[in-house]
């Protein structure tokens, strides 16, 4: 027995070079290679809250969906609203390739035992928050998301890569309603700066806390799931931004934002990561809020799955019947019927 342990460990070893290999050739790991059990827990997690992320956001705008100006905001928010609960099942998916079901992750997050995103824990006080939103919330989203189309786990780079083209759509359609706004009246051009004075820093603390104070960072990194720390990523953002803010004649609540020439980068004052740290740990605006919706909406929809299971019984049960051959007929092996 002795001897099938040490070609356990060897196995392993094996696994585990090849496992290195295909990250250091950044190559894909797909659902059927083995992974280190640390590499899938962290994917699980991460894939996990940014599934949650992608749903418990569709709160802030669903909110205003009933209220929108005129229909063809409604149309584009309707559109946007249902892209993000497409967007939480493929990655749902993309976490079920890795063994943690949907039912589970959603026990999870109700429980609070998982997170998601601390910018879905501020409310929407006026439509212009939809263009806001847009425009900052997405926009960040997607300074986070293009690099994890190359992520290291196959079905997350690739669910990302949808997702990607579509936030695109929700960051246009949300520039495109503050620049309408600030082509309108004095009062409609105060009501885009005063929603965005209320974004702009829990927009950047979307990326995470600094690279000092990120423990997971450097391993995810290691494995490829990361490819840029919260910090490149911020400042990514911000020098995106301030050009687009000036285009839109609104500016930013930040009097510590100027070019730096030296750095070829813009220098900007530190958000405020006690309010960060005070919202993910559940005492934000809205938190209560929010989880107390979603919870609502798996207990209402437990009906709904309890019915799609059982007709899935049902539908598996009548297949299986059809094909045991009933009794007295005579059956022919595919040979016979060749003859
Ligand atoms: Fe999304
Ligand atoms: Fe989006």
């Amino acid at each position: 027995m002795t001897t099938q342990v040490n070609d356990n460990r060897y196995d392993e070893s094996q696994l585990q070079a090849q496992f290195d290999q295909t990250i250091e050739a950044k190559d894909r790991i797909e659902p059927r290679d083995w992974m280190p059990e640390a590499y899938r827990k962290t994917l699980i997690r991460q894939v996990a809250q940014h599934a949650h992320s992608e749903i418990i956001g569709m709160q802030p705008e669903g909110n205003w969906i009933s209220r929108a100006p005129s229909l063809r905001r409604k149309a584009i928010l309707l559109a946007k609203v249902q892209d993000e609960a497409g967007h939480g099942l493929y990655l749902y998916s993309a976490a079920e390739t890795l063994g943690a079901t949907r039912n589970e992750l959603t026990e999870k997050l109700i429980a609070g035992r998982q997170k998601y995103s601390s910018i879905f824990n501020y409310p929407t006080l006026s439509y212009t928050d939809v263009g806001t939103i847009g425009w900052l919330v997405d926009g960040a989203a997607i300074c986070n998301q293009v690099p994890l189309c190359r992520t290291s786990f196959g079905p997350y780079g690739r669910a990302m890569i949808r997702i990607c083209k579509e936030e695109s759509f929700h960051q246009r359609q949300g520039y495109e309603l503050l620049m309408t706004m600030m082509r309108g009246t004095e009062a409609q051009r105060e009501m885009v700066q005063e929603s965005v004075n209320r974004f702009w820093w829990p927009a950047l603390m979307m990326f995470g806390p600094p690279d000092d104070n990120s423990p997971n960072t450097e391993q995810s990194m290691a494995w490829g799931i990361k490819t840029h720390t919260n910090d490149e990523l911020r400042q990514k953002f911000v020098d995106m931004s301030v050009p687009q803010a000036e285009a839109l004649g609104v500016t930013f609540p930040d009097e510590g934002l100027k070019w730096n020439e030296e750095r070829g980068h813009y220098d900007f004052s530190t958000p405020n990561w006690d309010e960060f740290w005070a919202v993910v740990k559940g005492d934000g605006p809205c938190n209560e809020q929010r989880l107390a919706h979603r919870k609502r909406a798996w207990d209402d929809g437990a009906w709904v799955r309890e019915a799609a299971l059982a007709f899935a019984e049902n539908q598996a049960a009548e297949a299986a019947a059809d094909e045991t051959p009933a009794a007295g007929v005579e059956t022919t092996t595919p040979e016979e019927s060749a003859k």
